[in-house]
């Protein structure tokens, strides 16, 4: 199995470190436009193989498409991150231009990979990936979700004092600082309902704290972060590659599913080995619908904001 990389900047790296490690793919190319980055970055990582007890042949290319070739999942990282006290919505000017291209030269040489949105702001490139290249959508994942979820649990945990691997949760709707939405009430510690275990105060806090866990560490690293987003796509990729069906929340098109039409945003999905297996619909209280439909406008916003910079 083959999975391609494209930005060898924190986030690629680390997802290339990941993928790698848990020897989730065969093969990882790790592509840059800066010369000799990735090549550097791809023989650094190779380099841990003996210590560290991987197989997975790691190769790093300038710009090099061709090297990419017939790969199975490609994760697009491409683009620049956020400073401290931006928005991923901020980025788009920049980032849409860069996602086009890299999305229209992957596929000229992988036509049948599963892609992997990451840049920001993800939900709207993750739909701009679809809208540009006319590719199946359930070809396109965007994995927002799966970091906020990971940062979500690991607030529960925390807050419960007990094993993060105890902890489910989950995180829909966009992701953005304003437009995440933890699902507390189906958050459970093996099973049990969290609130069984911790005051209404303290679900709005971890809630709070999800929301803009993105931006906090931006605030601390002076840009934005690397671990849990490469961990996250590394959690997909093994979906993706290994046929695990997990349920993930992904950035995904929706077609009637929660009353939305022609957007990506952030829903509980079957990961599998064609992308996109099925869509859960889970029964939202008339609260959290309400919420996922104000996410939802506001990512429709952003993407309207695509034809101004393509026309
Ligand atoms: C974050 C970026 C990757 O949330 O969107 O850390």
């Amino acid at each position: 199995m083959k999975a391609t990389i494209v930005g060898a900047g924190n986030v690629g790296s680390s997802c290339a470190e990941y993928i790698a490690i848990k020897n989730i793919a065969s093969d990882v190319v790790l592509l840059d436009i800066k010369d000799g980055l990735a090549e550097g970055k791809a023989l650094d990582l190779s380099q841990t193989s003996t210590t560290l007890g991987f197989n997975s042949r790691i190769t790093g290319v300038t710009n090099n498409y061709a090297a990419t070739s017939q790969s199975d999942v490609i994760v697009i990282t491409s683009g620049i991150p956020r400073k401290p006290g931006m928005t991923r919505e901020e980025l788009i000017g920049i980032n849409a231009g860069i996602v086009e291209s890299v999305t229209t030269n992957i596929l000229k040489y992988s036509p049948e990979a599963v892609i992997v949105v990451v840049s920001n702001p993800m939900d709207t490139m993750t739909y701009l990936a679809i809208k540009s290249t006319g590719i199946n959508e359930n070809k396109i994942i965007g994995m927002g979700g799966a970091l906020d979820s990971s940062r979500f649990k690991t607030y529960i945990s925390k807050e419960l004092g007990k094993p993060s691997s105890d902890i489910d949760a989950m995180v829909i709707g966009g992701h953005g600082d304003t437009t995440m939405i933890p699902l507390t009430r189906l958050a459970t510690y093996n099973g049990i309902p969290i609130s069984s275990f911790l005051s209404d105060k303290t679900l709005d806090k971890i809630s709070a704290e999800t929301m803009v866990g993105g931006a906090t560490l931006t605030k601390l690293l002076g840009t934005s972060a690397w671990y849990a987003p490469g961990a996250s796509v590394s959690y997909l990729v093994d979906s993706i590659l290994n046929d695990q069906k997990k349920i993930i929340p992904c950035s995904v098109m929706l077609n009637g599913e929660y009353g939305l039409n022609d957007i990506c945003i952030g829903v509980p999905v079957i990961i599998g080995k064609s992308g996109v297996e099925e869509i859960i619909e889970i029964n939202l209280t008339d609260i959290e619908k309400e919420k996922l439909h104000q996410s939802a406008d506001s990512v429709k916003q952003m993407n309207s904001s695509l034809k101004n910079l393509f026309n």
